[in-house]
C-alpha cells in the first residue's frame, strides 16, 4: 500500500541527520532509532496491508514495546519513546523529558526545522538522548483530529486515557529517546 510505504520513508528521514562532528552517543543513538524506526515501519506497513489501520492499531500496540525491547537487547543503548501527549501511559515523559519536549516546542515555535531537531546531556552517569518526531499526513489517522469512527472506537477501548489525538501535520508527535552509559 503506497501510504505505509510513505509512513515507513517518514519513519526513517526521522534518522537521516547529519551534523559536522557528532559524539560518539549521538551516532550510536542515530543508529539505534534507525533500526528502531525501520522494523517499527515495516510492521506497521504488514499490518496495514493486512487489514487496514483498525487492524494496524491490534499489531502496533503489542508491536512498538517489543520492538524496543528486542532492539535494546542488541547493546548497551535503550530506546523508547515520549510525548507530551501521550497515547500509552507506559511512555509519559519524566520531568527530563517533559522539559526537553517543550523546549523542543519552543525550538519549533521559533522556526527550527522539525525532522532535524535532537538534544543530548550527561545527566549523572547517563548519556540521554531525544529525537522530535514529526507528525506526518499518514500519522492523522490515528493521531489527528477527525479520526474514524471505527478507528476512535478501538483506541478508545486500548487507551482509555489516550492524549496522543488532535494533531495537524508538521506537530511534533513526540520524541525518541536513548540512553546510554556514559
Ligand atoms: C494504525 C494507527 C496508527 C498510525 C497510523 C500511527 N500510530 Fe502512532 N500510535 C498508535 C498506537 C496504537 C500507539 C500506542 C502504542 C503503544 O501502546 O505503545 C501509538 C503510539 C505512538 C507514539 C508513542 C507515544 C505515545 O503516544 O504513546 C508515537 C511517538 C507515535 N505513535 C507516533 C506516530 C507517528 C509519527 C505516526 C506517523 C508516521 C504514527 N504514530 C502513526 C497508532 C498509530
Amino acid at each position: 500500500m503506497k501510504k505505509s510505504i510513505v509512513l515507513l520513508s517518514v519513519l526513517l528521514s526521522a534518522s537521516a541527520v547529519e551534523a559536522s562532528q557528532p559524539a560518539p552517543q549521538v551516532v550510536v543513538a542515530r543508529t539505534t532509532i534507525q533500526a528502531f524506526a525501520k522494523q517499527l515501519g515495516g510492521e506497521l506497513k504488514m499490518a496495514m496491508k493486512a487489514g487496514g489501520p483498525v487492524n494496524a492499531i491490534g499489531v502496533c500496540n503489542v508491536k512498538a514495546p517489543k520492538i524496543a525491547q528486542e532492539t535494546n537487547k542488541e547493546g548497551s543503548a535503550k530506546i523508547s519513546r515520549t510525548s507530551l501527549k501521550n497515547r500509552n501511559a507506559d511512555n509519559a515523559p519524566t520531568d527530563w523529558q517533559r522539559a526537553v519536549l517543550l523546549k523542543f516546542e519552543e525550538r519549533k515555535a521559533a522556526g527550527e526545522d522539525v525532522t532535524k531537531m535532537e538534544h543530548s546531556e550527561v545527566v549523572g552517569d547517563q548519556f540521554r538522548y531525544m529525537k522530535a518526531i514529526p507528525t506526518a499526513e499518514i500519522c492523522l489517522k490515528c493521531h489527528g483530529a477527525n479520526i474514524a469512527p471505527k478507528i476512535a472506537a478501538k483506541l478508545d477501548k486500548l487507551y482509555p486515557e489516550d492524549k496522543a489525538r488532535g494533531f495537524k501535520k508538521g506537530d511534533i508527535r513526540g520524541a525518541f529517546y536513548v540512553t546510554q552509559p556514559k
